[in-house]
């Protein structure tokens, strides 16, 4: 069964031909970084737009590099949700078209199962049951994966998400957007130990994350320290060292918590480097299994939304002709197949 996969839920969009015989066919992704560069975040309404010029180039795109046509998929996906409803509007209203007119299923994919499953398209996939951490712009969850769709969240932030803190500590420090890339590279220039910024809510039990407390704090080293124009890696390079320091004390919690044997890590931020060596030395420490998706993976892709479509169709879940939307879709409502 040939998926064809459509990511549209923010500021990529992505699509992808997934073909269980031979893994992703080919994939292609539009950044949408530059229009929203310069209003230091993502215009909902501009985005839209852009998914609606960018979308069937891309499908056609796509289908070139795997030499196929349309009458070769054999089934859509789509992210239906969480995200921005107009621009998950266009994803499900292109997928379902397509669906409609080629007399195919169409599936509307869960956007944090996409990207939950992203590791499994490695060429060592992880194996279930796993703990997963999920560190996006929108969302940062610990979750207990003991099958498809058996999803239980452990822990999530309270406020701001992982992505979404270095957006704005980006933005305090006059980087870019998005601003993990940036904070990541300018953090790698800084003399460590300088500045030690708090690990919110490590010194109380649980698994739920806070980011806010941070986020001002940062604010207001930034503030202190106005007058001094080589601080900016320095700050960035401890804010990055609060935030890995935080995932490595909750990570190992959990581990201990659940006696899972294996850890998975996913979305935006599990592209940062300083993340990936923190949780992998604990992983060995703990004699734990550790997986992160390929790097072109990690933030958003339409390769992700191909594989997960593809997992709940074969397995049998089907959905209705409506384009049906969620912009607010909790994980853990999800249903095994
Ligand atoms: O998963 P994603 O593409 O979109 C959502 O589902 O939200 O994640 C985007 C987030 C952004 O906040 C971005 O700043 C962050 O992931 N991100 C990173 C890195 N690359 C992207 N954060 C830290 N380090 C990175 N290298
Ligand atoms: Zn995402």
């Amino acid at each position: 069964m040939r998926v064809l996969g459509i990511e549209s839920s923010c500021d990529e969009t992505g699509d992808a031909l997934y073909d269980p015989a031979c893994g992703i066919v080919a994939h292609a992704l539009h950044s949408q970084v530059e229009i929203h560069a310069r209003y230091g975040g993502v215009v909902p309404e501009l985005a839209s737009r852009d998914h609606v010029r960018k979308i069937l180039p891309l499908i056609k795109l796509t289908l070139a590099q795997a030499d196929l046509r349309l009458t070769d998929v054999d089934a859509l996906a789509y992210t239906a949700g969480p995200g921005l409803v107009g621009a998950l509007l266009v994803g499900s209203a292109v997928a379902r078209s397509l669906a409609f007119a080629l007399d195919i299923p169409a599936l509307g994919v869960h956007h944090m199962e996409g990207h939950l499953l992203s590791p499994m398209l490695d060429d060592a996939p992880p194996e279930m049951p796993f703990l997963a951490l999920l560190v996006s712009g929108g969302h940062t969850m610990l979750v207990s994966v003991q099958g498809l769709g058996d999803y239980e969240i452990l822990g999530e932030s309270v406020d701001d998400a992982a992505g979404e803190a270095f957006d704005k500590v980006a933005k305090m420090l006059g980087l870019g957007y998005p601003g993990g890339p940036v904070v990541e590279r300018l953090a790698l220039t800084a003399t460590p130990g300088r500045f030690h910024f708090p690990r919110p809510m490590t010194n109380r039990p649980g698994l739920d994350f806070s980011f806010s407390g941070l986020k001002t704090f940062t604010l207001n080293t930034v503030a202190e320290h106005h007058d001094d124009p080589d601080v900016a890696a320095d700050i960035a390079h401890a804010f990055v060292e609060a935030v890995v320091d935080t995932f490595l004390i909750k990570c190992r919690r959990a581990l201990k918590q659940t006696g899972l044997k294996t850890l998975v890590v996913s979305g935006g931020v599990s592209a940062n480097q300083q993340l990936r060596a923190g949780l992998s030395g604990l992983a060995s420490k703990l004699n734990v299994g550790v997986h992160y998706p390929k790097f072109e993976y990690c933030t958003d892709n339409g390769a992700m939304i191909a594989y997960a479509g593809y997992c709940r169709l074969h397995e049998g879940t089907t959905d209705s002709l409506a384009f049906n939307v969620r912009p607010r879709w909790p994980l853990d409502s999800l249903r095994r197949p």
